[in-house]
């Protein structure tokens, strides 16, 4: 029996291989669901399209009992009454809505029933009975204090209306009967809930047996559809389903805005497309629901490895946004209609509405809502809730080589010379699960790797890094203390009946870690100490893969879903929050490795994810193709991120599956130099293709690519600062930057690199070889080409520039800026720290620009107590723009952005007391410094010096520049420079 049931596996477990290496065919529909397949998407789609279908004689069976109503301390409270259609009785949902400091209102929905257990579970299910409450725990970290100044009125309608947020401008308006909610900005209804009517929460009942006892009379007929309710089975297997149907459901509409984005992780564009009804549209809703899908395809709402189900909507000069706290599987509709509100109550508002309707598995009807009324806003204030992006350590900004795998520590060795040997810059080489004895984690294969010290050593003596995978599942095999401590100490995850769960990964029979087991998290911490680890190093950094989590056995390629976590909580409960309890493991398993006096930041990469994820590392896009599409749907897919609050993302430059043409993988490094994670990848049937490989007339692009990156990295560090202070994101699209000018509302093949001003706009078709970029209308600013100066005016227009193969991705810089850099070319981004900077300075129309820049030691924690620099440079002239031409007083000044300097301060800047600034290049540069030939330096504390200035013409659409050479102003310190 076990024989043949292993048989079995090992037969299943030698066709995923045969499907993993062949390539033959792309993703494998049949091993996802469809809406169809899926009973609570296909109800709650059901009961959208019964609501919708009567029309005005709908109404919602959902009424908050004005008794139980009550406004205390910045919550309001009561119980909201669910009527079983065919008067089978009431149900009592208990309601909280939370007015948070922040202006972000929470609305939280229960079960009375399951909240106090009186319900029984099939199957002598050992689970536990309420809807699920934890994830909070898992993702809220701040942002939760309450608003103690709202005021709340009841009119005679029964209706309660609670004014909240900045000034009191925003108003939730709650209707009692039906249920519904109005959230309203300076008097503007801006998001509306349950106004269609679809709020669905599916109480807990007991299954009628319907079958008719000899000698009894016949049951009642069930007046509802129950065909979904209990057991399911998709692929083979049978999901239990012990507590029954169990969904959440709500209608989300937001008048007059036209455009939506967020959601990710989904192949498509940034502007979501319409899930129902409209040709050339989706006919599925976006799916979160995290899965190993390999070869995914392009354009789909099907879905992929993370979830963020965080969405914004925009319309002219307002974003508002809603986030969807629920681990388990999500599905979102979008339907888009002419409005159908006055559009004259609308104020300067759209002409369409978007309709979005939301439905999770299980758990609670918890959602928060953004009033905006700017981008910024919203991801500051979801920011604040689930967390900013880490401060990733500086290497972790720098080229990343990967491939599965590097065979053997001599392997290693020779590809890192043969970078040095072509000159070309990274920091990191990473070792996928070939490295393992066996795919046993926490263990090096002694054949190929014997020295793995001696390997790092190597790398170390360089400044570069090692990164290595350790996957969830632990091996089942005798002998390996790591799968005995997990099994004796019940820390991995347990099957329905509460046994340890066995299915099949990449080392065949597997078990997986419990990462929501406080004991399994202590446990993890263990493994990863030097000591027990042997092999690995303080520059050992770690790789989270298929922590969605991917079986290869199971449903969907992943866990059933009645299987059992710490706390008795189901699989399907917890499912999309599975992966970042994992990388949360590892992340303090690294942290806990280091002297705590001498703690690093760890660097950690996954590729499941939930809201909170960017607390700990970065992330990627996963088992992308060797193809042009992919590297196409790259860009909306990272920026989807970023807005997402998770900045530190990328995608397999040149695709993880295939081999990629050789111009293919030039355009992808060109393109991959602009990702925030900046990692080539490659399966273990490509072609080698490290870039010092590629033939003549390619390797000089692409070492060119890699080059701008490593001389960007000051603006690349600062940028990531800012997402780590404020959520901004660290790649921004179009509508973000610039959220009144709606012809780039739907753009997201251009973006910009944090607040620097770069507009980049890579080439990602085949024999391409320019690009049109659509330039902003904004009034003060020209554009420059960033290599040639070739000046562009932006004022919603769209300018070409040409893009050979053999030169570089198109970049601009907006006048305005201020952008650091480091020009001097080395083998790793440790070896410039000391480097000294240069800054470019695109002037505006009126001479004016402005820029920071974040220093520190680029991998402690230290900055956390004030070790670090942060300058601002502004250089901008005492006189009237009008007399450019004529007034001559114009500097640049470096000014502290520091708070408070601490002692932690006084001695990173001694570290730094040598480091300066060798040029300064003005472009954009006044005519009137023709002639000119020096300018004026004062350093604080220091006599006034005089230095030379160069000035430059230009010409033939080429701005005029200024070049002043060793300034001599250190980067530490305060200066001026007179022009
Ligand atoms: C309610 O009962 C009526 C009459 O018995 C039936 O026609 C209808 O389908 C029922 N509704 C539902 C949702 O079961
Ligand atoms: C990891 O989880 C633990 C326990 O919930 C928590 O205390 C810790 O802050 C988490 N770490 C991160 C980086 O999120
Ligand atoms: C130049 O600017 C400085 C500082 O703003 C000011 O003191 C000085 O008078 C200005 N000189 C001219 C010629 O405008």
């Amino acid at each position: 029996m076990f024989a043949s049931r292993a048989g079995a596996y090992l037969a299943l477990f030698v066709s995923f291989l045969l499907t993993f290496l062949n390539l033959v065919d792309g993703v494998k529909h049949e091993n996802f669901k469809t809406c169809d397949q899926s009973g609570f998407c296909t109800r709650n789609r059901g009961y959208a399209d019964k609501a919708a279908a009567s029309g005005s004689s709908w109404t919602s069976p959902y009424q908050l009992d004005s008794k139980t109503v009550s406004v205390r301390n910045g919550q309001l409270t009561g119980v909201i009454i669910k009527t079983i259609e065919n008067g089978s009785g009431t149900v009592r949902l208990p309601l909280v809505i939370s007015f948070l400091d922040s202006g972000v209102a929470r609305v939280t929905v229960d079960e009375e029933k399951r909240q106090k257990g009186e319900i029984e579970l099939r199957h002598g299910s050992p689970a536990r009975k309420e809807r699920y409450n934890g994830v909070q725990d898992w993702v809220i970290v701040g942002g939760l204090t309450l608003d103690q100044n709202i005021a709340e009125r009841t009119t005679d309608q029964d209706e309660t209306i609670v004014s909240y947020g900045p000034k009191k401008s925003f108003q939730a308006v709650i209707k009692h009967a039906p249920f519904s909610i109005d959230f309203r900005r300076d008097e503007e209804t801006q998001i509306k809930f349950n106004s269609k009517g679809w709020l669905s929460m599916e109480h807990w009942r007991p299954k009628v047996d319907r079958e008719q006892k000899e000698g009894e009379p016949a049951p009642p007929e069930s007046t509802e559809d129950e065909s979904t309710w209990w057991e399911e089975s998709f692929g083979g297997n049978t999901d239990t389903k012990p507590k029954g149907p169990e969904s959440v459901g709500l209608d989300i509409t937001f008048p007059g805005y036209e455009h939506v984005y967020g959601i990710p992780e989904h192949a498509g564009p940034l502007s979501l497309k319409q899930t129902r009804g409209s040709s050339g549209q989706y006919d599925q809703p976006y799916r979160l629901y995290n899965s190993d899908v390999f070869e995914y395809e392009m354009d789909t709402p099907m879905t992929l490895y993370g979830a963020i189900p965080l969405m914004q909507a925009h319309r002219k000069d307002s974003t508002v946004g809603v986030f969807w706290l629920n681990a388990a599987e999500t599905w979102i509709d979008i339907v888009k209609s002419k409005t159908s509100s006055n559009p004259l109550s609308l104020g300067i508002g759209g002409t369409t509405d978007t309709q979005t309707h939301w439905f999770s598995e299980s758990g609670l009807l918890d959602v928060f809502v953004f009033l905006g009324p700017t981008p910024k806003n919203i991801i500051q204030d979801y920011s604040e809730l689930t967390g900013y992006s880490q401060l990733p350590q500086h290497f972790a900004l720098g080229y990343h080589q990967c491939r599965w795998n590097y065979v053997t520590d001599e392997d290693v060795k020779d590809v890192d010379r043969k970078f040095d040997k072509a000159k070309i810059p990274y920091d990191v080489i990473w070792l996928d699960i070939e490295y393992t004895e066996g795919k046993k984690y926490f263990t090096w294969d002694k054949d190929n790797f014997p020295d793995p010290l001696g390997m790092q050593k190597h790398l170390d003596s360089h400044g570069r890094k090692l990164v290595i995978i350790v996957d969830p599942h632990i091996k089942n095999e005798g002998n390996y203390p790591v799968v005995d401590a997990l099994k004796s100490q019940n820390l991995g995850i347990n099957n329905k009946e509460n046994n340890i769960f066995e299915g099949w990964c990449w080392p065949g029979s597997s078990y997986w870690i419990d990462a929501f087991n406080p004991a399994a998290l202590a446990w993890w911490k263990s493994l990863f100490a030097y000591s027990n680890f042997p092999g690995t190093t303080p520059n050992t950094f770690l790789w989270n893969d298929m922590n969605e989590p991917s079986v290869f056995n199971g449903p969907e390629t992943t866990m059933p879903k009645d299987n059992l976590h710490f706390g008795n909580w189901e699989h399907r409960d917890v499912h999309n929050v599975n992966g970042l309890t994992f990388v949360n493991a590892t992340y303090e398993a690294l942290l806990a490795r280091d002297d705590p006096k001498h703690q690093r930041r760890p660097f950690v990469l996954t590729r499941s994810f939930y809201a909170g994820s960017q607390r700990q590392g970065a992330m990627w896009t996963g088992d992308n193709l060797a193809s042009w599409d992919h590297l196409e749907a790259s860009i909306p897919m990272i920026l989807n991120q970023n807005i997402a609050g998770f900045s530190f993302s990328g995608a397999d430059v040149g695709g993880f599956f295939g081999n990629p043409s050789k111009e293919l993988q030039t355009r992808w490094f060109q393109a991959g130099a602009f990702y925030p994670f900046f990692r080539a990848h490659a399966h273990i049937d490509s072609r080698r293709r490290e870039p010092y490989l590629e033939a003549s007339g390619y390797v000089e692009p692409i070492t060119q690519a890699l080059r701008l990156r490593y001389s960007l990295l000051p603006a690349w560090y600062t940028s990531f600062h800012t997402a780590h202070t404020t959520g901004e994101p660290v790649m921004r699209p179009m509508w973000y930057v610039h959220p009144s000018d709606e012809a780039g509302f739907a753009l997201d093949d251009q973006f910009y690199v944090g607040d620097t001003g770069l507009l980049v706009k890579p080439v990602l078709k085949e024999g391409v070889t320019s690009v049109d970029i659509y330039l902003p209308p904004t009034s003060n600013a020209p554009y420059y080409d960033y290599f040639t100066f070739e000046t562009y005016t932006g004022s919603g227009k769209t300018v070409h520039l040409d893009a050979p193969l053999q030169g570089h991705t198109p970049v601009l810089m907006q006048g305005g800026h201020i952008l650091p850099r480091k020009e001097r070319p080395r083998k790793s981004s440790a070896l410039m720290k000391f480097d000294p900077y240069t800054l470019v300075i695109a002037l505006d129309n009126a001479g004016r620009a402005e820029g920071e820049l974040y220093i520190d030691d680029g991998e402690s924690f230290e900055y956390q107590k004030g070790a670090y620099i942060h300058r601002r440079f502004r250089f901008s002239s005492s006189s009237s723009a009008d007399d450019n031409n004529k007034e001559n007083n114009f500097s640049l000044v470096s000014d502290d952005l520091h708070p408070a300097p601490t002692k932690q301060t006084t001695s990173f800047l001694k570290t730094m007391k040598d480091v300066r600034v060798e040029k300064i290049v003005v472009v954009g540069a006044l005519k009137a410094w023709e002639g000119k030939t020096e300018v004026v330096v004062t350093e604080d504390g220091e006599k006034e010096r005089k230095v030379a200035l160069q000035w430059n013409g230009g010409g033939r659409g080429k701005a005029a520049w200024a070049v002043v050479r060793d300034p001599g102003v250190r980067v530490g310190r305060g200066w001026r420079i007179a022009f």
